[in-house]
């Protein structure tokens, strides 16, 4: 490939990819091999043309193994020949603007075999992200065995660097994990095959001046794009290097590329900020509304799930009457979820039926189209739960289309859920056209339905595919991954305006291979609202509010047995995408005003909640006994801040919250929202220069000041401050 006219005007072969206020800057000499110099904020031309004289002199770009061992390598190939060794040079180089991005791309070439390298950095112009990918071609007549295909590759130069990252498991996802970079190999891995953000996630941020803080410092974010399997190691050798390596997970997956195919990488998005952590997840929260979720600029429903309200007891005047209380709440959106399908085999418990999308009339005699002109009586939308990626042995489906689930041959699948469940077999195009088929029934069938709980509850546990042949086995994870994209391409074609939440056994599917198809995501099935502050504290270091679904359930909670108040539970579900999960019937009286009460001030801060800037202040794995943090709209003219007391004690003396993002010049009135004290706080109504809140802040009570007999061990505060 040509260098375009732009190449020509570069200094020497270094080229710049530069967002507004970042850049990375690569060098690309003709024959050698392609170098990062530098990853930062935005240069000066006079520092740009002093770069190497600074000491920045490159790393190499995307290492391949084989001439040169001992190092780590973003690639790795085995030729016709077995020669096991990949030596790439720059070909050429070309950079060219495209709509609201600068996209660079370098042709690497091997030196001996016909293989190439196509490195690729999307820079975008109106946020602080690159995205980087390769592009691996066999230009020979016989295959290529790749054995390691990373998407990208950072050098981050070592010094106190600390790495943040999330772990955790079903109803314990997002957990924040900080530790220091010291030397060894730091593996982050998901092997699902399905649920990729359960046990860890693939998203990373490292903190370069230290110990991690949430509002200084030096940060770069890094986040792999891919539903599937990944890897991200980060090799402290004996170099002054961290060096970051992330990609689809290559454990039992070499692949087999033939001639003149070409292998692209899933995206890994790459961010800086010298605005600490919290800079940091503004800059993955802009990217993800404006270019990496879908509909990030739309404002999303207040809605009721129905599962931990009735679980599988689904029927008709149930749900009208869920129907009915929402709408009477103010929820915009009610959600049907599993138990309502299975004509042979009804769906009455988790056991069966998975892959039989009819509607059981026994429980709705209506069918669906019934419950969506129920839904519009009540003057609500609705939305229904699909699990279409599996099936259960106990199916219609699996009766007919045994070779449609993934197992190894010879062997008996191996059942998940319910001692039932399978996966299918998603690399073949016939289980393709199942799965987009059960969407296009359902929406050909009802085309007011609003929403999709999209679910996947099960890891592929057995190696095997039915449908791929012997000699590409190893193919299998990628394919499926694949085949979902292929599928989930042809629903938004289609549909391009329902709203779909991807959920798998609660968290496993927040990732951002999923999200430009999915608007949000279930965080966890775990509705406990103090664990809920942790869990969503870790998730927002990537991910928006927009996209976190959060739902207020009932006491005591149905995971952990907790029993919190109702004012509690709102106060943390209103720092997400607002939410119920509950039985409204149970409700008391009390706890339905509150509920109505928060949907209401919900709608009014939603803009400042869903497309606003975070700023974490105190977070919960300190181990102060409390927590908070803050939203602000982008014109700096409203803001929501929130407090949760997390413990309980006499004489408990918590920090002064110092506010965060507001504009020192302006002055606030402070308002609080879910208010049950009897009294007004002091402060309630005035307004205060946002300087003063974030030098200083605002005492919080650390109780409530209500009747004796309401009076318990928790403690929460929603503030809206709007300027004048
Ligand atoms: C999973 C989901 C839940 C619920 C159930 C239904 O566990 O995470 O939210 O939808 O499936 O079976």
């Amino acid at each position: 490939m040509a260098a375009s006219a732009l190449s020509c005007l570069a200094v020497a072969a270094q080229i710049r990819v530069s967002t507004p206020s970042t850049e990375m800057v690569i060098d690309a000499p003709e024959g050698r091999h392609l170098k990062i110099l530098y990853f930062g904020s935005a240069l000066t031309d006079t520092d740009f043309g002093y770069i190497r004289d600074a000491g920045f002199n490159g790393v190499d770009a995307y290492p391949a193994y084989g001439m040169r061992c001992p190092a780590e390598a973003a690639f790795a190939a085995t030729y016709p020949d077995g020669n096991m060794s990949t030596d790439l040079r720059v070909e050429s180089w070309s950079q060219k603007t495209e709509e609201g991005s600068q996209l660079t791309e370098v042709l690497l070439k091997d030196t001996v075999y016909p293989l190439t390298v196509k490195v690729c950095w999307r820079a975008y112009m109106d946020v602080d992200m690159i995205e980087t990918w390769t592009e691996i071609e066999n230009l020979g007549k016989k295959p290529v065995t790749l054995t390691r295909f990373d998407s990208g590759f950072l050098p981050v130069r070592r010094g106190q660097v600390w790495l943040s990252h999330l772990s955790g498991t079903w109803a314990n996802e997002g957990q924040l994990v900080q530790e220091p970079l010291l030397p060894g190999v730091k593996m982050i891995k998901n092997k699902d095959g399905v649920r990729n953000s359960h046990t860890a996630h693939s998203e990373v941020m490292f903190s370069l001046d230290g110990r991690p803080q949430e509002n200084s410092g030096r940060v770069i974010g890094a986040a792999l794009c891919y539903s599937g399997n990944y890897e991200l190691r980060i090799d402290t050798d004996d170099t002054d290097w961290h060096s970051f390596f992330a990609g689809i997970n290559p454990d039992n997956s070499a692949y087999v590329l033939a001639s003149k195919e070409v292998f692209r990488t899933p995206e890994l998005a790459l961010t800086y900020s010298d605005e600490g952590l919290s800079g940091a997840s503004r800059n993955f929260h802009r990217w993800a509304r404006s270019h990496r979720i879908a509909h990030g600029d739309r404002l999303r429903k207040i809605l009721l799930n129905s599962w931990e309200g009735v679980y599988f007891d689904i029927n008709e005047p149930g749900m009208d009457q869920m129907m009915a209380d929402i709408a009477s709440m103010g929820g915009e959106l009610f959600v049907m979820d599993d138990g309502w399908f299975g004509v042979k085999y009804p769906r009455l418990t988790d056991n069966c039926a998975l892959g039989d999308w009819q509607v059981d009339t026994k429980k709705l005699p209506g069918g669906v189209p019934g419950l969506v002109e129920c839904a519009k009586k009540h003057g609500v939308k609705f939305g229904i739960w699909i699990e279409p990626e599996m099936t259960n042995t106990v199916s219609e489906l699996y009766e007919k289309h045994p070779d449609w689930v993934i197992k190894a041959p010879q062997r008996d699948p191996v059942t998940g859920r319910g001692g039932t469940q399978l996966v299918l077999d998603l690399g073949n195009p016939a289980v393709q056209d199942f799965v987009f088929r059960i969407v296009d029934d359902i929406m050909t069938e009802n085309s007011e339905i609003d929403y999709i709980k999209w679910d996947a509850n099960m890891a592929i546990m057995n190696h095997g595919s039915q449908y791929l042949p012997k000699d590409r086995q190893s193919h299998m994870y990628i394919e499926y991954h694949r085949g979902f994209a292929k599928v989930c391409d042809r629903i938004r074609a289609k549909y391009p305006d329902i709203t779909i939440q991807a959920c798998a056994s609660g968290g496993g599917r927040a990732n951002y291979g999923v999200m430009p198809w999915f608007d949000e995501f279930w965080v966890s099935d775990n509705t406990d609202a103090l664990q809920r502050v942790y869990m969503q504290w870790g998730t927002s270091y990537f991910f928006p509010a927009i996209a976190m679904a959060s739902h207020i359930s009932a006491a005591p909670n149905h995971q952990t047995f907790r029993t919190i108040p109702m004012k509690f539970r709102i106060d943390v579900a209103m720092s997400g995408r607002l939410g119920m999960e509950i039985q409204p019937k149970n409700m008391t009286p009390e706890e339905i005003a509150l509920c109505r009460n928060a949907i209401e001030e919900y709608k009014m801060i939603r803009p400042v909640v869903q497309f606003g800037d975070i700023y974490r202040l105190v977070s919960p794995y300190d181990g102060l006994d409390m927590a908070s943090m803050m939203y602000c709209s982008a014109d700096k003219s409203q803001a929501v801040f929130y407090w949760w007391k997390l413990e309980t004690f006499c004489d408990q003396h918590f920090p002064k919250v110092r506010m965060a993002g507001l504009d020192p010049d302006r002055l606030y009135r402070v308002r609080e929202l879910n208010r049950i004290d009897n009294v007004l706080l002091p402060y309630e109504g005035k307004a205060f220069s946002g300087k003063f809140l974030m030098e200083n802040g605002l005492e919080i009570p650390y109780r409530h000041i209500v009747d004796y007999h309401l009076q318990n061990d928790w403690s929460s505060r929603v503030l809206y401050l709007e300027a004048e």
